[in-house]
């Protein structure tokens, strides 16, 4: 039933991103010159609460546009609406509705769908992940320095040692092809079907990788913070990869070098 609702769900979300996708629709600003919201955001969010209320009225919800419905609940949804909004906006098919589902702090659903290019991802914990209906696996490169990275920028510039444009620099100078798709849940996604090898971005909300992460991890893929602890999305740093790069991506991220150059 859980699985049925997140997948309604995504559906009702992703309708009215097709529906204004390429339309027309108004536009107003977030904190940040760049950070948008559409009324398509607020009508995908307002259609993924119908779905997931009318099943579930107890449940806690987490979403973007919104904030937090809080209830006292084991279940907590946690909702994108549209990831990728700048995207969506300048007709850029690189969007998506993303829901994750956690029961008593642990992710346990998660599914990713993009109606423009017609890829739903989904995972449930301990049964794998898939991309229509296929199950997907990570890549298997294991050295950096041989991958091919997605990363993501915060709208606001992120001053700090280590920051989003210096561990960019890096590989770039090292000739390591870096990404940057302009959505956090499918670079996640991408990492889960083995298109990218790792993914690493500095400052991400909860609703930008709930999905995601659970996909990575059932595709065999490995999660952490930037010290490599188990990843919470709760806070806002990320490396998600293969596995068998995980650890040297996190200390590049950290400032290292890469390994045999
Ligand atoms: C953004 C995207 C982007 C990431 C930003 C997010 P939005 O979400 O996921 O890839 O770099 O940090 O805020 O605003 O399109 O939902
Ligand atoms: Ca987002
Ligand atoms: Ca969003």
């Amino acid at each position: 039933m859980l699985k049925q609702t997140l997948l309604k769900a995504v559906e009702a979300g992703a309708a009215q991103l097709t529906h204004f996708f390429n339309g027309e629709f108004k536009v107003s600003n977030k904190e940040g010159i760049n950070n948008l919201v559409t009324e398509a955001d607020h009508a995908a969010e307002k259609a993924i609460f119908e779905v997931i209320q009318k099943e579930f009225p107890g449940h806690y919800l987490l979403s973007e546009e919104t904030g937090e419905v809080i209830q006292d609940s084991s279940f907590k949804w946690i909702i994108d609406p549209i990831d990728g909004t700048v995207n969506f906006a300048n007709g850029i098919p690189i969007c998506c509705v993303s829901i994750g589902v956690e029961q008593d702090g642990q992710m346990i659903l998660g599914a990713v769908y993009n109606p423009i290019l017609n890829e739903l991802f989904f995972a449930q914990r301990g049964f794998g992940a898939t991309l229509n209906d296929k199950i997907i696996r990570v890549s298997d490169k294991t050295e950096v320095i041989k991958s091919c990275m997605v990363t993501g920028f915060p709208y606001t510039y992120l001053d700090e040692p280590n920051g989003p444009l210096e561990v960019f620099t890096k590989l770039i100078r090292n000739g390591v092809p870096v990404r940057r798709l302009g959505s956090a849940a499918i670079d996640l996604c991408w990492v889960a079907a083995g298109r990218f090898d790792g993914f690493y971005e500095h400052k991400l909300n909860a609703w930008d990788s709930a999905a995601g992460f659970l996909i990575v991890e059932e595709a065999g893929g490995r999660v952490t913070d930037f010290e490599g602890k188990p990843y919470s999305p709760y806070q806002p740093h990320i490396v998600a990869t293969n596995g068998k790069i995980h650890d040297e991506l996190v200390a590049v991220v950290n400032g290292g070098e890469l390994r045999n150059l």
